[in-house]
C-alpha cells in the first residue's frame, strides 16, 4: 500500500467519534465496527460482528492460509478516551493531522494507529503471499470504559474462533523514550468506583444552617483524606496491601536500572513538581524510586469531583449531594472482588449513620502478569530487535488492559504485549499524537512477526 493510501484509512478511522464512554455516540461505536468489518472482508478475512447487550460490536476476522500454518491471534481496541479538553488541542480531535513529524489525533496511539498498523502489515503480506501464518483479529470498543461486556462474550460459542490462535499479540503499547522496542510483561488491574453522598433533599443557606447539618462536600473531602496521604501516596484503608505479592530481586533490579529519571517523569506527565517524598509502602522497599512506584504498587486516584455550586460567582449553600469517580490500580495477589469489598468497609465505616450513600463499583479486572522465557516471546523479541536493530527492553507498566488477563486465563497461551508509540504520545489526553518513524517502523516489525 501507498504512504498515503494508508493515511488515508488511518483518517477515515480517527474521524469515528468512537468515545465508548459516551452514551450520546453509540452510533459511532457501531461505524467504527463496520469500518473494520469492511475493511478485513476487502482483504479476504472471514469476518463477524457481535453484539451483546448495549456493548459495542465485537469484531472477529479470520484469515486462514494453510490448517499446518500456526494461528495468530491480534488484539486491539476500536473506541478512545473523550477528547475533552478540547480548547487544548493545536487540531481538531478527530482529524488526522500531521505535524512536526507526528501523527496528531484521538486515538491515533491508543489504540486506532496499532489496528492499522496490523491491518497493513497483513494486507502487505496478502498483496505479496508471503503471509505464513493464520490470523485471528479480535478487535472490540469497550477497553477505555472498562470492558463491562468482555468476559461474558469470551464464555459464549461465537468466540470459539478466539481459540484457534497459538499466540496472542496485543499492541496497545509504546517503546522506550528512545524508541527501543518493548516487551511488557506486567501491567495493572483497576477497580473502578463512583460514589455520591446525600445529606438532603435540597440546598440549604449556609448561613442559616451552617454547623447545623452535614455538608456531603466536607464529607466527602474527609472521607478522600482519611482513604489516602495525599503527600506520600500510602493508601489507609485497612488490609489495602495485604496481599500484594512484590516481583522478585531479579526483576526489581532490572528495572532499577531503567526506571525513568525525574526529569523525563515530570517532563512526560506535565507535573509542575513532584512529591519529596513517598511511601513507604507496605510490602516495598523503603528506598523505591518514585517512577517505579506506579508499576510496581497498588493506588488510589481520584478521577472527578463535583457537587454544589460550580458556576462562576458566589452562592452560599451547603449542597444537597457531592459525588466522585475513583479508582484503585492493583498488583499481583489483588483480587477486584476483595479490593471493592475493603473500599465499601471503609467508605460505610467512615460517613455518619443516617447520611445516604451511593457507591457503585464499576469496573473491575486483576493485574496481568507472564513470563517471557517462552518460545514466542523469543520470536517476537527477534523480529523486534532486527526491524530496529536494538535490544527489546522488557518492562512492566501502571496501565491495565482488560483483555490481556481475560486471554492469558481462558485461552492458556502466550499473550505478548507490545506497540510503537513513544512515551510523549500523550494516550487520553490532549494532543495524542504517535511518531511518524515509529509508525512506518511499527509496520515493518509487524510484517517480519507475522512471517518468523
Ligand atoms: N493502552 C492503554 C494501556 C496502556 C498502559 C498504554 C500503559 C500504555 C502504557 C489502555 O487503552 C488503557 O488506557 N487502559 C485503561 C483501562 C481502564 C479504562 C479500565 C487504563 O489503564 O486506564
Ligand atoms: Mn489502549
Ligand atoms: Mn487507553
Amino acid at each position: 500500500m501507498r504512504k498515503n493510501e494508508i493515511l488515508k484509512l488511518l483518517a477515515d478511522f480517527i474521524a469515528i467519534e468512537s468515545v465508548s464512554t459516551d452514551k450520546n455516540r453509540a452510533s459511532a461505536m457501531g461505524q467504527a465496527g463496520e469500518f473494520l468489518v469492511h475493511t478485513l472482508t476487502h482483504m479476504g478475512f472471514e469476518v463477524t460482528a457481535h453484539r451483546i447487550a448495549d456493548a459495542p460490536p465485537f469484531i472477529i476476522g479470520a484469515y486462514r492460509v494453510a490448517e499446518a500454518y500456526e494461528t495468530m491471534g491480534i488484539y486491539g481496541h476500536y473506541d478512545v478516551q473523550p477528547e475533552d479538553p478540547v480548547d487544548a488541542w493545536h487540531s481538531p480531535p478527530f482529524t488526522l493531522t500531521r505535524r512536526d513529524g507526528k501523527l496528531y489525533g484521538r486515538g491515533v496511539a491508543d489504540d486506532k494507529g496499532h489496528i492499522i498498523q496490523n491491518i497493513v502489515a497483513l494486507q502487505q503480506l496478502i498483496e505479496t503471499k508471503k503471509l505464513n501464518k493464520n490470523i485471528v483479529c479480535f478487535f472490540e470498543g469497550e477497553e477505555e470504559s472498562g470492558n463491562k461486556h468482555l468476559n461474558d462474550f469470551l464464555a459464549l460459542d461465537e468466540a470459539r474462533v478466539l481459540r484457534e490462535p497459538d499466540v496472542w499479540l496485543v499492541t496497545d503499547m509504546g517503546a522506550s523514550g528512545s524508541g527501543e522496542p518493548q516487551i511488557w510483561n506486567g501491567l495493572r488491574g483497576i477497580v473502578y468506583f463512583e460514589i455520591t453522598i446525600e445529606t438532603s433533599n435540597k440546598d440549604a443557606h449556609s448561613g442559616i444552617y451552617g454547623n447545623r447539618v452535614h455538608n456531603p462536600a466536607q464529607l466527602l473531602c474527609d472521607l478522600f483524606a482519611r482513604m489516602k496521604d495525599a503527600n506520600s501516596g500510602v493508601v489507609r484503608i485497612p488490609h489495602f496491601y495485604d496481599d500484594i505479592i512484590f516481583l522478585t530481586p531479579t526483576e526489581y533490579a532490572s528495572l532499577l536500572t531503567q526506571s525513568d529519571s525525574d526529569a523525563s517523569l515530570r517532563a512526560r506527565s506535565g507535573a509542575h513538581v513532584l512529591p519529596i517524598t513517598w511511601g513507604p509502602f507496605p510490602g516495598a522497599p523503603a528506598d523505591i524510586p518514585l517512577a517505579l512506584t506506579s508499576k510496581l504498587l497498588p493506588s488510589l486516584d481520584i478521577h472527578g469531583v463535583w457537587g454544589g455550586y460550580m458556576q462562576d460567582g458566589v452562592k452560599t449553600i451547603i449542597p444537597a449531594r457531592a459525588s466522585a469517580k475513583f479508582s484503585c490500580r492493583i498488583v499481583a495477589g489483588q483480587k477486584p472482588e476483595n479490593i471493592a469489598r475493603l473500599v465499601h468497609n471503609f467508605v460505610s465505616a467512615h460517613i455518619p449513620p443516617g447520611v445516604s450513600i451511593k457507591l457503585t463499583q464499576k469496573e473491575g479486572s486483576e493485574a496481568f502478569y507472564t513470563a517471557v522465557d517462552n518460545l514466542w516471546t523469543k520470536r517476537i523479541a527477534g523480529a523486534l530487535e532486527h526491524t530496529f536493530n536494538t535490544p527489546v527492553r522488557y518492562n512492566r507498566s501502571g496501565g491495565s488492559i482488560p483483555a490481556a488477563q481475560a486471554f492469558q486465563q481462558k485461552f492458556s497461551k502466550p499473550v505478548i504485549l507490545t506497540g510503537f508509540t513513544l512515551p510523549d504520545d500523550n494516550i487520553h489526553a490532549p494532543n495524542e499524537n504517535y511518531d511518524e518513524k515509529m509508525f512506518w517502523k511499527g509496520i515493518e516489525a509487524l510484517e517480519l512477526i507475522y512471517t518468523s
